[in-house]
Formats: C-alpha cells, structure tokens, sequence
C-alpha cells in the first residue's frame, strides 16, 4: 500500500508528477514531448512564427500564458507525440503490459475483408498520454480548457492518420478475402495533419469574467464540449511576427532565411522570402556562401575510400532591414 503513496515526476519543460507505477513510461513521454518539439520546428520553418523555445512553455502556470493559435498547435502536436510514441513503444514490445490491438480480429470490417493481424494498440497510448500530459492542466479557467481541448485535438490527429494495411488470402494470392489491421502513418504526417488544423483553427469568444463563479466554469464547459475535439481552438489573436517584441520573447523576422529557388520547394516554400521578408516591409538580401563536401570518393583496393573536396558556391537569402531588393508588400498581416 505503500507503493500509492510513492510519486515520481517527469520533466519535459514543467514537471509532472504521477504515481511511480507509470515510471516505465517516462523515458518514452520525454521522448514523445521531443519529437513533438522537433515536429512543430519543421512544420513552421518558413513560417512568421517558429516554434521559438519560448513557445514550449506547456504548463499554463509560470512562463508564457498565451492562448493563440501557436499555443493551441504547440499543446496538440506535444500531446500528439507523446500518444505517438507510447504506441510505438508498445508496438515493439518494450512494456511488458501492453501489445497488438486485437480486440476487433475476426469481425467484418467492411467489404470483403476482416479485422486481423497486429494493429497499433492506440487506445493504449493514448490512456497513457492523457495521464501525464493532461495532468499539466490543474486550473478550471478558460485556458486550461483550451489547452485540454487542444491536447485531445492532437490525440484525435494520430488516430486519424492511421492507414489501413491489408493481406490478401485465398488460393495462390487470389485474394478473396482479405484480413486488414490499422498502423500508425510516419509522425510527419500527424504533423501536417495538425498544420491542416492550425490554419483552421477556431476563436472561442467568452465573456469577461466567465470562469469567476461556479456558473461561469459550466457555460466555458459547455462552450468548449459544443466544438468538435478534432479541431483546434484559441482564445486570442496572434500578435505581429513580423515585429521584435521583447515583453512576449518575439524576436521578428529580421535576419531569418527565406527559401526562393530550390529543387523541390513546395508552393509555401517558394513564397518564404514574401512571407517574411516583404509583407513584413523588409527587403531580401542575398548572400553568397561557399559549401564544401566530399564528392567523387573512389573506392581503392584494400580498403580505403578516397574523396576529393569540391567547393560549391551558394545563395542564401536572408530578411534585411538595410540593403537588398525590396519586394512590394501585399498586405500587412
Ligand atoms: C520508446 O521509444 C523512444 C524513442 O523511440 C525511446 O527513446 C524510449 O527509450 C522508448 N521507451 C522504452 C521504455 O523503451
Ligand atoms: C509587445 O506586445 C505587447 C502585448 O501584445 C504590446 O502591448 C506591446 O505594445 C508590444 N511592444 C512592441 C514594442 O511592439
């Protein structure tokens, strides 16, 4: 009995606290949280916003109480991560409790085909998740729902991504019947989903005051309970990207790279260098760089490899306020 009363604490930014039964999963939560970081710094690169360190504050006590956008995709996309891995985790066997989701084999699950094989147990992870990364949220305010809400947006994001993956059977692979299992997609995709989202997020309006009486928490309740838990939702509106402001810990756009020719630069991409640079009323400066890299390696007989170092020269456009080509702005965000 002992044993209930004994805690331990996870820290990934704050510190959680949880009974020492879930210690086996927080090498695998901090592992989470982390490719939730790294997933929110891909997906903005080429954004205003970019997913600075200062934004991962998750608790909504001390460091930053922001409740926009950014706030809403940073608390999905972490709550996401960690859901992620902890099935992951589960799926290659490194918790003794836990394994396949097969609760559904057997039974049709649609045209032709059967539940069958090992699918990834995501009820599992996501029971797990919700213990430690909900478990943050300790006021009855406004941004706490939010902030919960947002959490399960992004557990909602991983079940949503998952694919099908089916076997054929039947004589010599004639495929007659099939059986099919569900498997998590790669975290990219969790991540682009909840990009997807991000732009679509919803304002929640709330009246001044509500969350100071017993009445005020039930309609925030209710206001948060009538939107879908797929979507994300804030409370405020974004300040200027463009601009530094110390007070929020912004530092502008001034100095970021933008992206303008390139192989494979997707429609976002191309238009980095307007995003941050022009609309922001700063001009784009190029730079010349010099890379060097191993190339023409030779294999010789035996056994070294022998490479030449080749020099390439690059441009790299950067946001200036002084010199460079000025881009005529659109509009100002
Ligand atoms: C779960 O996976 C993560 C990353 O894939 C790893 O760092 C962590 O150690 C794993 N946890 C356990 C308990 O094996
Ligand atoms: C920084 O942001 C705060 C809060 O939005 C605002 O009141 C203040 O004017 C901003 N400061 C600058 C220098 O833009």
């Amino acid at each position: 009995q002992r044993l209930s009363y004994a805690f331990v604490c996870v820290c990934v930014c704050v510190c959680v606290c949880v009974p020492s039964a879930y210690l086996i999963y927080s090498s695998s939560v901090a592992a989470g949280a982390q490719s939730g970081i790294e997933e929110c710094k891909y997906q903005f690169a080429w954004d205003r916003w970019n997913c600075p360190e200062r934004a991962l504050q998750l608790s909504s006590h001390g460091g930053l109480r922001s409740a926009n956008r950014e706030t809403a995709f940073v608390h999905a996309i972490s709550s996401a991560g960690v859901m992620y891995t902890l099935t992951r985790n589960c799926s290659l066997g490194d918790f003794d409790n836990c394994g396949c989701d097969d609760s559904r084999n057997g039974q049709l699950g649609g045209q032709g085909w059967l539940w069958g094989g090992c699918s990834d147990n995501v009820g599992f992870g996501e029971a797990i998740s919700k213990q430690f990364v909900d478990a943050l949220e300790t006021g009855q305010d406004a941004r706490a729902a939010m902030n919960l809400h947002n959490n399960e947006a992004g557990r909602k994001a991983v079940k949503a991504t998952m694919k099908r993956t089916c076997k054929c059977h039947g004589v010599s692979g004639s495929c007659t019947t099939q059986t099919c299992w569900l498997q998590l997609p790669e975290f990219r995709e969790v991540g682009a989903h909840l990009k997807e989202k991000y732009h679509a997020a919803l304002k929640v309006e709330l009246l001044q005051g509500a969350g100071n009486s017993a009445a005020g928490r039930g309609a925030i309740a209710d206001t948060f309970r009538a939107i879908s838990t797929r979507e994300l939702v804030h409370l405020e509106d974004s300040p200027d990207y463009c601009l530094e402001n110390k007070t929020l810990g912004l530092p502008g756009t001034e100095g970021r790279e933008c992206l303008r020719r390139g192989r494979a630069l997707g429609r976002w991409e191309r238009r980095s260098c307007r995003r941050l640079c022009g609309d922001c009323g700063l001009a784009v400066e190029q730079r010349r760089a010099e890379t060097v890299t191993s190339c023409n390696c030779k294999f010789h007989w035996c056994c070294a490899v022998r490479c030449e170092q080749c020099r390439r020269r690059v441009t790299k456009y950067f946001c200036s306020r002084s010199g460079g080509e000025r881009l005529r702005p659109r509009r100002r965000p």
